[in-house]
């Protein structure tokens, strides 16, 4: 949000020939003008618009002008907020500068001194917008939000996006688990002229075949048993954006066939319906199955797989480019300090050894998560050491987990541990995971979603 042309002065104060006053004279500096009377109006208008200006007296009846300042703040970093305060309250009102106030004001109020306040508060804004405005810039035109790497494998992957976004393009995203797809399907949607649009996705591993068909194309009243209303599908929800379709190989031929329709000409039926419909919808793919191999097997459409390889992204794992684990431990470290208020200084150069040399099975995401749960369990402010990582990491004997089953404990209890501990083992690989676990890939998604594991 940048500075309006008529930036927003919120004075929260109470009835009385001064507020009157002060009214008149915010107006008169060509501020768009709110007044509160008290905190319950002064909360709303701060969460329902970007407030430029914010005047109050610090010690105001049934107000907490701190706690006001500092909700001004976090809604606008940069307001200025200017407390009117009277001889007595020197002391608060150096606390309130403290606090992030812009000036405090002595009564009686001295208008040409406040107007050079709020002139100097507003261009600073305007200052702060500009800048970032060009940070943002920056950001499109030489990096990719989100994507940490400096490896020559992340430069090749960031200009290659960059060349592929602006199109409409279908892409097929290809890589293990946890290197990132989806990652870069958003990346794309966001570098794209589609950005303002919709980002719908769909796992089609998660569904079962009849549902993934009606959920991206739609289905018409009385379709089949339970088709109560029309629907529109996930295609018509994407129209002028952007659709992922994430784990494309799970889809089944005949569903195949209707995707390739779409991707040749962009008609389609919603299912039961006669009418045909056209979306402009990007197509974004992602597996981590090859699928030169499902098309030899006979498993994936060799016609749709030419289509959506024409360009195509693949994510090395993690393994091959472990120059990048250091600055993705980095930046793990500081999104996880501030996420669970700990202050871990880094890592240990033998705790960076035996994150760079192990195998991340499930890359990215394992890397992630394994952070994740070390700096939770980490309360003091410390750099972490080999002993803090969990020991199958660094350890060569990966096999044995105990799950820590009890008399007593119930069926979905010892099912849901086993299930976390298969998944963790995999490197989170779901197919790998439900091979070792005996189910279907469905079941463990079912499984996963119920007990809230993964
Ligand atoms: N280069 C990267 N920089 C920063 N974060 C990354 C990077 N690659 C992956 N991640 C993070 O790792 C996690 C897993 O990434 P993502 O979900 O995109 O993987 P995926 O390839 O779609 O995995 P799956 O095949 O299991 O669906 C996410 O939290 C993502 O933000
Ligand atoms: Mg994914």
């Amino acid at each position: 949000m940048s500075l309006p042309e008529k930036p927003v002065a919120l004075l929260v104060d109470k009835e009385g020939d001064e507020t009157i006053a002060l009214r008149e004279f915010l107006d008169e500096l060509g501020l768009e003008v709110r007044w509160a009377k008290d905190g319950e109006t002064a909360y709303n208008i701060l969460d329902s618009e970007r407030v430029d200006v914010l005047i109050c007296e610090l010690r105001i009846q049934r107000i907490d002008s701190m706690r006001l300042l500092r909700v001004a703040r976090e809604r606008n970093p940069e307001v200025c907020a200017v407390l009117l305060a009277t001889h007595g309250e020197i002391d608060l009102a150096t606390e309130a500068m403290r606090q992030g106030a812009y000036d405090f004001q002595l009564k009686p109020i001295n208008y040409p001194k406040l107007a050079a306040v709020i002139h100097r508060g507003i261009s600073h804004q305007r200052v702060v917008d500009r800048v970032s405005v060009m940070e943002e810039r920056l950001d499109r035109k030489f990096g990719i939000s989100g994507l940490i790497g400096n490896t020559p494998e992340i430069a090749a992957l960031a200009s290659r996006i960059r060349q592929i976004a602006p199109t409409s393009a279908s892409v097929l995203i290809t890589g293990e688990t946890g290197t990132g797809k989806e990652l870069i399907a958003q990346a794309i949607h966001h570098q794209s002229r589609r950005r303002d649009e919709a980002l719908v996705k769909l796992n089609c591993a998660a569904l079962a075949e009849g549902v993934v068909e009606s959920e991206l194309f739609g289905h018409e009243r009385g379709a089949f048993t339970g088709a109560v209303e029309q629907r529109r599908g996930r295609f018509e929800l994407a129209d002028g954006g952007t659709l992922f379709l994430d784990e494309i190989a799970e889809l089944s031929l005949r569903i195949q066939a209707k995707l390739l329709h779409v991707l040749q000409g962009g008609e389609f039926e919603r299912v039961g319906g006669h009418e045909t419909l056209r979306a402009d919808t990007r197509v974004i793919c992602a597996t981590n199955r090859d699928l030169r191999v499902e098309t030899t097997e006979r498993r994936f459409r060799e016609d749709l797989y030419f289509r959506l390889n024409v360009v195509s992204i693949h994510l090395p794992p993690l393994r091959e480019r472990r120059a990048d684990i250091p600055l993705l431990v980095r930046a793990f470290l500081d999104e996880f300090n501030r996420k669970h208020g700990r202050k871990v200084t880094g890592v240990t150069r033998g705790a960076l050894r035996e994150l760079v040399a192990y195998d991340w099975p499930g890359n990215v995401r394992e890397l992630r998560n394994v952070l994740e749960g070390v700096v939770v369990f980490t309360e003091e402010a410390r750099p972490l050491d080999v002993a803090d990582l969990p020991a199958d990491l660094t350890s060569s004997a990966v096999g044995t987990v105990t799950l820590g089953i009890t008399v007593g404990m119930t069926m979905a209890e010892i099912e849901r541990r086993a299930i976390q501990a298969t998944l963790r083992q995999a490197g989170g690989e779901k197919k790998q995971a439900a091979a070792v676990l005996g189910i279907g890939l469905r079941t463990l998604y079912r499984k996963i979603k119920e007990y809230g594991v993964g």
